[in-house]
């Protein structure tokens, strides 16, 4: 009776992996059922680089502190960070990175695969695709998945309606990102897949671009016309120890990694993290949070955490401070600026470099100015509005022809100077230029009247690269 009954469940699982996999995997994880011969891959990527914006790369080497103790091997954990903050001479503990105010350090172990030049978006989709022709530089560490594996991927840093950064040009395009997963799904390379995206508008990359067929889940930290939130910011409560002039992590990233450092991640589901972290990352429906947001294979959600993170055999207590308090935060946009403030009047050192870092802060700000401006002119002369620009419907890409915004994108820092970090935001301009049937000629002509006595200086595409 108990083998007949066994028979009987075994059956109905099957029919409803069957009715529901696209392709038939006889033991997946749906139901947490051990999977033959699985292996645990991860991605985690820090798309920034530069001390002010030191967050990113602690959200990265936290994350792998948390797959590592989760049992994952370091044969597949593949990590992107451009590793300039560990040793940066302004880090107050030499060597050491931290990703909240009491906590230990997060940097020693992390496999350094792809950093500094290598921190590229072509490495990322090589990595993805398990390529390693397509690799330049780096450990060579590719997802070489097979089809029972699961991956888990994790990416921080600032972003803007369709775009990714990363500390080398070009940044990551959505269309781009999608078309390597729908590769990546097509080669048969996987079982499941998880993806964490931390960034601004980050919600864009995946809304109505990623099918729901693709056995993916997608968690977004925003969404597709938000900012996401730095957090342990100088000055703000909960501050980071006094000797530190940055912030030291994100609100959405450190809202599921702390939920991750404290959970049983054997019996937390995906579903239930997303819960957490959504109530956490919304603060308290202060002006200053974003609402995470959910897409692609929502059956997934039901497994554990586990079966993506790994899992300790740890002693789970409750940390006081995981409590839902209100968080100060900073738009992911103005931290680096913030933050150079907080350093320049409370620095101590030589006032020559006072001066250079005053010298810094006016400049960027400038540059910032220019673009700002420069960008409601333009969308003045070629969508008659200053403003930039209206959102799409929910359930709709940024823009339907993607190569048009890539164009628009590089006429623009052509004449206008490099969007860098802080003009991602324009994206959703350009994107609506090229939706309203707006030609690349007459953005050329717009953006060279409007910035013609622009002196490009170091924002000079031709020298820092263009971002499309
Ligand atoms: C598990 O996969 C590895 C790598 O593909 C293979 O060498 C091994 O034989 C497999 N083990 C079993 C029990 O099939
Ligand atoms: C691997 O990358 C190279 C270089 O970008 C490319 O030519 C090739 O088509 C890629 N192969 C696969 C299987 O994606
Ligand atoms: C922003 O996006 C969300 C969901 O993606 C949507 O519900 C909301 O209406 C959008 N806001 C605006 C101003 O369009
Ligand atoms: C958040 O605040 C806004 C405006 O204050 C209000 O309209 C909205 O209902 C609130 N949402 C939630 C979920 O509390
Ligand atoms: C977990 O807690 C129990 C009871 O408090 C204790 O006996 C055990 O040693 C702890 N295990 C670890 C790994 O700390
Ligand atoms: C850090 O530790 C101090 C001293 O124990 C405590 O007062 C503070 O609340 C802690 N901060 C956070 C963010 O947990």
């Amino acid at each position: 009776m108990a083998a007949f009954k066994f028979l009987l469940l075994l059956l109905t699982l099957l029919a409803v992996q069957l009715s529901e996999a696209t392709r038939p995997s006889l033991f997946s994880s749906n139901y947490n059922l051990p999977i033959f011969n699985s292996t645990q891959w991860a991605v985690l990527v820090a798309g920034s680089s530069g001390y002010f914006n030191y967050r990113h790369q602690a959200d990265v080497c936290h994350a792998y502190q948390i797959l590592k103790r989760g049992g994952l091997k370091d044969e597949n954990i593949i990590v992107f960070m451009y590793d300039d903050i560990a040793h940066n001479s302004m880090n107050p503990r030499p060597g050491v990175i931290i990703n909240s105010p009491n906590g230990s350090d997060v940097y020693a172990g992390v496999p350094k695969d792809y950093t500094g030049e290598q921190v590229t978006a072509a490495n990322f989709y090589a990595v993805l695709l398990g390529n390693t022709s397509g690799l330049t530089g780096g450990s060579g560490k590719v997802l070489a998945t097979k089809p029972q594996d699961k991956i888990f991927v994790y990416y921080t840093d600032h972003g803007g309606p369709g775009i990714l950064g990363m500390p080398n040009m070009p940044y990551i395009y959505a269309n781009d990102f999608i078309d390597v997963l729908k590769t990546k799904h097509a080669m048969n390379a996987y079982s499941e897949m998880v993806i964490y995206v931390e960034a601004c508008e980050s919600g864009s990359i995946f809304e109505g671009l990623i099918p729901e067929d693709l056995n993916i889940y997608v968690t977004t930290a925003s969404n597709a016309n938000e900012s996401s939130w730095g957090t342990y910011c100088p000055g703000m409560i909960p501050p980071p120890p006094k000797e530190y002039q940055t912030c030291l992590g994100d609100l959405y990233s450190v809202a599921w990694m702390e939920d991750s450092d404290v959970q049983d991640l054997k019996t937390e589901t995906l579903e239930q993290q997303y819960l957490t972290v959504k109530v956490r990352t919304f603060n308290h429906n202060s002006s200053e949070g974003s609402h995470v947001m959910q897409y692609g294979t929502q059956r997934i959600s039901s497994e554990t955490v586990s079966v993506y993170q790994g899992s300790s055999n740890w002693n789970f207590t409750s940390d006081p401070s995981q409590s839902f308090e209100s968080m100060d935060v900073i738009d992911q946009r103005e931290a680096d600026l913030y933050s150079m403030w907080q350093m320049y009047t409370k620095w101590t050192g030589e006032t020559q470099q006072k001066d250079e870092l005053l010298k810094k802060i006016k400049e960027t700000t400038a540059h910032r100015e220019h673009l700002e401006s420069s960008v409601n002119t333009i969308n003045g002369k070629l969508l008659g509005d200053q403003q930039h620009g209206s959102v799409r419907g929910e359930g709709s890409a940024i823009v339907d022809d993607w190569d048009c915004l890539k164009s628009m994108v590089r006429t623009f820092e052509t004449h206008c100077g490099s969007l860098t970090q802080y003009g991602m935001k324009y994206t959703r301009s350009f994107a609506n230029a090229c939706n309203d049937g707006v030609s690349v000629d007459a953005m050329d002509e717009a953006a060279k009247a409007t910035c013609s006595s622009y002196d490009l200086g170091q924002w000079d595409p031709a020298i820092v690269g263009y971002s499309a």
